[in-house]
């Protein structure tokens, strides 16, 4: 099959796109590169040996998306491609639903005129807000906490009623829990611009020096150890999950809604306790006050997905520190060093 990723040089991206040449599937990877580097491609090429066409663009640029779908036989598309640092959303809210709303109304549009209607969509376990019990699961009422959050909800409402207007669209809607990890090569793996917002990138760079310490924000929620507890899934099994879900639409129309997640919980000081012990490096931490919008906890119900994507995470918490603290301490600046150095191998 000949796939549509949008957003592929980003973190889940590139790992999907691995998953899918391995598969032996043919990609196109369109992104304008606000949130990543063209070296992560070569590495996606590095690591499985095949090559494929990129396409530098902004999705709201419908005449030359539509390039893309005239020049390719298209059979689906995996919708990376969005705006995601939630306090970010908060101060540029346009931004926001410019990037997220209007450019999944671009991609759209233009599948529709191409007659590709088979679509996957990157949706956040965000959609379940603030007072929804856990584990969460896909039928629960939504609502979104942040413009970020909201961007999503709205593109999951517009999805649905563009399967009602004509019932040969097939959607699956992915709703990721937390997302961590990289490919065990090393090569790829999540490069955050500035300083990390996400707790699991903002360990490894204490862990790699590049950081003091790591502020855990609030000790006294109602959770084992009054940290918050969170469902922190492989990106490679993430990105597994993507194939799964293409399976699925390219075999059933409709809409579904799947949770990716693994069902289990991890508080912030069991996190951090497991990447001290694979990495061997002290964490040092401070605990300030809990971070305005954050849950208690929040994890998957990952049944639905099981039994209709016949898919289930694989790796547990350990993998997913040993495998970013590989990518961490090999790329301790990132994609940065290698694209200055113009050098593709590490
Ligand atoms: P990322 O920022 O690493 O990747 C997104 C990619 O999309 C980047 O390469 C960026 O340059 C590109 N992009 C953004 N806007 C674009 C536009 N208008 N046109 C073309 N390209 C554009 O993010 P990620 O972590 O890989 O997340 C991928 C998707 O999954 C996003 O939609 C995000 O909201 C969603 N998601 C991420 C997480 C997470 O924690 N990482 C959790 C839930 C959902
Ligand atoms: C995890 C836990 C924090 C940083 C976010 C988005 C969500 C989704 C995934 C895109 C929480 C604590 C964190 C730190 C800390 N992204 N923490 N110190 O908030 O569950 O989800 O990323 O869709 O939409 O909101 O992830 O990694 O930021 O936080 O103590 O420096 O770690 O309070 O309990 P979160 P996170």
């Amino acid at each position: 099959m000949k796939i549509l990723v949008t957003g592929g040089a980003g973190y889940i991206g590139t790992h999907t796109c691995v998953e899918l040449l391995n598969a032996g599937h043919e990609i196109v990877v369109v992104d304008n590169f606000s949130n990543s580097k063209l070296v992560a491609l070569e590495r996606v090429r590095e690591i499985t040996g095949k090559l494929f066409e990129v396409c530098e663009t902004d999705l709201k640029d419908g005449k030359t998306l539509g390039r893309v779908f005239s020049e390719n036989q298209i059979d689906a598309v995996i919708h990376f491609a969005g705006l995601k640092a939630v306090g970010e959303s908060v101060s540029l809210p346009l931004r926001y639903y410019q990037n997220n709303v209007a450019g999944t109304l671009t991609l759209c549009e233009v599948m529709d005129k191409f007659n590709v209607r088979n679509l996957v969509f990157s949706s956040s376990a965000t959609v379940y807000g603030q007072n929804n019990q856990t584990p969460f699961r896909e039928n629960l009422s939504l609502n979104g906490t942040n413009p970020y959050g909201r961007s999503k909800l709205m593109i999951e409402d517009i999805l649905q009623d563009l399967h009602s207007s004509n019932p040969e669209w097939s959607i699956a809607l992915l709703r990721y829990f937390n997302p961590v990890g990289a490919h065990r090569s090393g090569k790829i793996g999540e490069d955050p611009n500035g300083i990390p917002n996400n707790l699991m990138p903002y360990i490894s760079q204490v862990a790699v020096g590049k950081l003091n310490e790591l502020q855990v924000y609030g000790d006294d929620y109602e959770t084992k150890d009054g940290t918050g507890i969170r469902d922190y899934i492989h990106v490679v099994d993430l990105a597994v999950g993507h194939l799964k879900a293409i399976e699925k639409v390219i075999l059933d129309n409709g809409i579904e809604a799947y949770n990716l997640g693994t069902g289990s919980g991890y508080s912030v000081m069991e996190l951090t306790q497991v990447f001290e012990n694979v990495s061997g490096q002290k964490i040092p931490y401070k605990v300030v006050k809990r971070r305005a919008g954050d849950v208690a906890e929040s994890y998957a119900d990952v049944s639905k997905a099981k039994r209709e994507l016949n898919w289930q995470a694989k790796k547990g918490i350990v993998e997913m520190c040993i495998d970013t603290w590989h990518w961490q301490s090999k790329n301790p600046n990132g994609y940065k060093c290698t694209e200055e150095a113009g050098a593709f191998k590490n």
